[in-house]
């Protein structure tokens, strides 16, 4: 079975069990500070999972890109990747336990899903703690299904419960399935969970019961979920008996691609074919963050900075292959050509991606050119060391400066008869590092923005600002993004030229009377046509659903979104803009926040 047809199968089969196909949303999360990157298909769907009504009903099922970075150095190896497909199906407050169970059960062993035998299928389930009880139910379930006692785990909360995705929000005990493939037991204590590769989790069905308050306490949510995962490529690597994912259709062209490019051989040395792996990985990752809608380019900071690392570190391997320039037009085009079906976004993009993709090729090769010339510059002094050893402080140098790679300057080094104190070049590096840490740690943690009622607030007060910017400056006002933290909101607009003080003033006056106003805000579940029809703003390039959730607020403003939102205005505070400046070509940009009366 083939990715394609994975991805087909697992849709119709929840589509016929009355769930809704939701698309796809962005690799970058909207209106999360403390995540850099979409991590599973419930992301999205924290608010929902929380309590907020979806627009498409109680029962969703989609398949959504995903990117996880804290793997990045594992890349390389068999089974990590950096962007993965995830295929999920939800329950918000609809079934629970015993549904979710038979609907795993029978898309696993239906010959017309997936016709797994019954014995290669063994499951897990959460053993219990104070506090949560020992899912017996869950076992129970499974039994009745015909999994015998045996290949039913009990596992503790390490293996058996997922979430919150960061600090705090929605999370619960889960229950794992894995197939036997086969392969001899690596211990007399080899089980499910076990990462010798004689099982392979394919899914996950997370019953969702509790939201992870700030203090470490779990709440109960007012209503159960359930939250799934199917990663799609490691399962079709496991229907296809494959040992790796490397080893399927998903990579076989790229793959082919890459040998093209360099003449190498793949399964001929494994240095060269952990290169091409990483060549792979990085470039198709690359390849869709790049051409999400809401992309971002590569730069020191952030998400930027994950994809600048993802093109760098693709490059440094295409050296090591014997490739001089650019070349990540070609494998590039290989995964928007796998893939413009499923996500047409990367087909719309296509000259963007390869534009920014060699942009950030020729900076680096730049990079590596200079670095190489610094190099060649301190060599003879280096070559009086009667050692003929380079400092590690020196080659730190070189990376702080010139963002000259290690691996470069050992090479170079080698080739002039010397070697890098590496041990030393290590210690300077991990102090760095640590440095540069400290201050991203909570983005590369990952994790998602509380709602508290100070981030629900500057949700409304969007709403508020977009209307008062259409009044003042016109129609021509666009939404093109906002983020919101509890302590500001930014709100980027289509407007081509500086607001002047008078007109931020009145921006500011009219929000503000809505605020006075307490006006009532409320939602209407409607066909995005309706919601059209009926005036509301949507915003330009977003993907919908074909039913969407309507704010009003009061007689003043009517919103296609997602929520969540202030009951009425009268407490939100008094609106400020602290900023207002450019933002890109034609778009501006507000920071504002929102005052509570005394501070
Ligand atoms: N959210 C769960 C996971 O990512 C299903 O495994």
């Amino acid at each position: 079975m083939t990715a394609n047809e994975l991805r087909s199968r697992y849709i119709s089969f929840f589509t016929s069990k009355g769930h809704a196909e939701i698309s796809g949303k962005s690799l970058i999360p909207e209106n999360d500070p403390t995540v850099l990157f979409t991590t599973a298909g419930m992301h999205p769907l924290v608010p929902y999972l929380m309590g907020e009504t979806h627009p498409a009903g109680s029962r969703l099922t989609n398949y959504q890109k995903c990117i996880r970075t804290g793997d990045i150095d594992s890349v390389g190896d068999s089974s990590h990747l950096t962007c993965f497909e995830m295929l999920g199906n939800w329950s918000l407050g609809d079934y629970f336990k015993k549904e979710a169970i038979e609907f795993s059960f029978e898309f696993l062993t239906s010959p017309a899903c997936l016709g797994l035998p019954l014995d290669s299928l063994s499951v897990t389930v959460f053993e219990g703690e104070e506090g949560v009880p020992r899912d017996e139910e869950s076992a129970a379930i499974w039994k009745a299904l015909g999994i015998p006692a045996e290949r039913i785990y009990f596992l503790p909360r390490s293996d058996n419960w997922w979430g919150p995705a960061g600090e705090t929000g929605p999370c619960g005990p889960d229950t794992e399935m894995f197939v036997d493939t086969g392969k001899s037991a690596c211990s007399g204590d080899c089980k499910p969970g076990c990462h010798c590769g004689k099982y392979i989790e394919i899914w996950n069905d997370v019953f969702m019961q509790y939201n992870k308050q700030k203090d470490g306490s779990y709440q109960k949510l007012t209503r159960t979920c359930v939250d799934t995962g199917m990663g799609i490529e490691r399962t079709v690597a496991m229907l296809q008996g494959k040992k790796s994912v490397y080893e399927t259709e998903i990579f076989t062209p790229l793959i082919a691609c890459v040998e093209k490019l360099t003449g190498k051989i793949w399964g001929q040395n494994e240095q060269d074919d952990i290169s091409i792996r990483i060549i792979c990985d990085h470039v198709r990752a690359a390849t869709f963050i790049l051409g999400d809608p809401k992309a971002v380019m590569p730069s020191n900071v952030g998400a930027g900075y994950v994809l600048r690392r993802l093109i760098r570190r693709a490059l440094r391997h295409g050296r090591k292959l014997g490739i001089d320039g650019s070349f990540m037009a070609e494998p590039s085009l290989v995964v928007i050509g796998q893939y413009r079906h499923a996500y047409p976004e990367l087909g719309e993009k296509e000259s963007s991606i390869l534009e920014e993709l060699k942009k950030e090729e020729l900076k680096f090769l730049e990079t590596l050119k200079k670095g190489e010339a610094e190099f060649e510059k301190l060599l003879p002094n280096l070559l009086k060391n009667p050692q003929r050893v380079m400092s590690g402080r020196l080659a730190f140098k070189l990376y702080d400066t010139y963002g000259f790679p290690i691996e470069l300057t050992e090479e170079l080094a080698r080739e002039g008869g010397l070697t890098v104190n590496r041990e030393e070049f290590d210690e300077a590096f991990k102090k760095h590092q640590e440095l540069s840490r400290a201050g991203s740690e909570q983005v590369f943690k990952g994790g998602l923005a509380d709602h508290s009622e100070q981030t629900t607030a500057y949700h409304t007060a969007t709403h508020l600002l977009q209307k008062a910017l259409k009044m003042v400056l016109g129609d021509h006002v666009g939404q093109k993004g906002s983020n919101i933290t509890a302590e500001r909101m930014r709100f980027d607009f289509t407007h081509s030229q500086p607001m002047t003080a008078d007109e931020i003033a009145r921006v500011e006056q009219i929000v503000n009377e809505q605020i006075r106003r307490d006006l009532p805000v409320t939602m209407e579940i409607m066909s995005l046509d309706e919601a059209k029809k009926s005036g509301a703003t949507a915003l330009f390039g977003e993907k919908y659903e074909s039913s969407v959730k309507v704010y009003t607020i009061g007689d003043f403003s009517k919103e296609v979104c997602g929520g969540p939102h202030v009951e009425r205005t009268g407490d939100m505070g008094t609106f400020r803009i602290q900023k207002e400046q450019s933002s890109s070509a034609g778009v501006r940009r507000i920071r504002a926040v929102l005052e509570k009366s005394g501070s």
